[in-house]
């Protein structure tokens, strides 16, 4: 299964999986920041479902998101929000102000996420900003490891997260009912731990500030917001 079908099946699942309030603490950090930022317009990179992007609109900032998954953006536009299928390489623009929320740079392995960094330089205005958070190895060796079973009256869903060598491998097991019979559909997530110390020696982004998240263990962090601007 290539990485657009996983994420399309991520997409039907996520509503399952829930956590929607232990993320709400996350946006609300996020939208504290931009607050205070005020950028003219915004890139939400890997906007899933557009969430973020709701808070935005009603917050009355100009942006829109873009994600490499048909079915989130789907859901997003649900939410009238702007937001399209499109790879960052298509985009043009001097954004003030591009995020990546809920350890969207996880997703990618070293070669991508340098790429992708490069790609986020490139969109970026003189002195823009660049919001990103990133799991901790605390919260993947303790919060994402391990077995999750979600069970409805016609859906049974197994996420099965095992985290070795700096890499956690997530498989998806989705049951549905249809009739009498079940439909059976399987995706497989990877996503890579990346230290802080990866991020400070960037020499085209320059790591401002590290904001600590719990945001599913109220003692460890879990995660770390990172605030970057443009270097010259
Ligand atoms: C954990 S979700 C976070 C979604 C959203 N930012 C949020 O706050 O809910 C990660 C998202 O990254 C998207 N994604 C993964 N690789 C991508 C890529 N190369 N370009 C754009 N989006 C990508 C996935 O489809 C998924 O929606």
């Amino acid at each position: 299964m290539n990485k657009k079908a996983s994420l399309n099946l991520y997409a039907k699942i996520e509503p399952l999986i829930g956590f929607y309030q232990e993320y709400e603490g996350l946006y609300d950090k996020y939208l504290q920041i931009i607050t205070s930022l005020k950028p003219k317009n915004i890139l939400d990179f890997g906007c899933g479902n557009g969430r973020l992007l709701e808070k935005l609109k009603v917050s009355g900032f100009d942006a829109f998101g873009i994600d490499l998954s048909q079915d989130m953006i789907q859901k997003a536009l649900l939410k009238g929000v702007k937001a399209y299928n499109k790879d960052i390489k298509e985009l043009s623009g001097d954004f003030e102000l591009i995020i990546a929320a809920a350890d969207v740079l996880n997703y990618f392995d070293k070669s991508e996420l340098n790429n992708i960094l490069n790609e986020i330089f490139s969109k970026l205005a003189p002195k823009g900003y660049f919001l990103a958070d990133i799991n901790t190895l605390h919260g993947f060796r303790h919060v994402a490891d391990g077995l999750l079973i979600k069970e409805t009256d016609k859906r049974f869903l197994a996420v099965e997260a095992d985290f070795q060598n700096k890499k956690l491998v997530t498989n998806f097991t989705l049951f549905e009912q249809n009739g009498e019979y079940y439909k059976k559909e399987q995706a497989v997530i990877e996503q890579y731990y990346y230290p802080l110390e990866y991020f400070k020696k960037l020499n085209i982004l320059y790591l401002k500030k590290v904001i600590s998240i719990r945001m599913f263990d109220k003692k460890i962090p879990d995660k770390n917001l990172m605030i970057f601007q443009k270097s010259p």
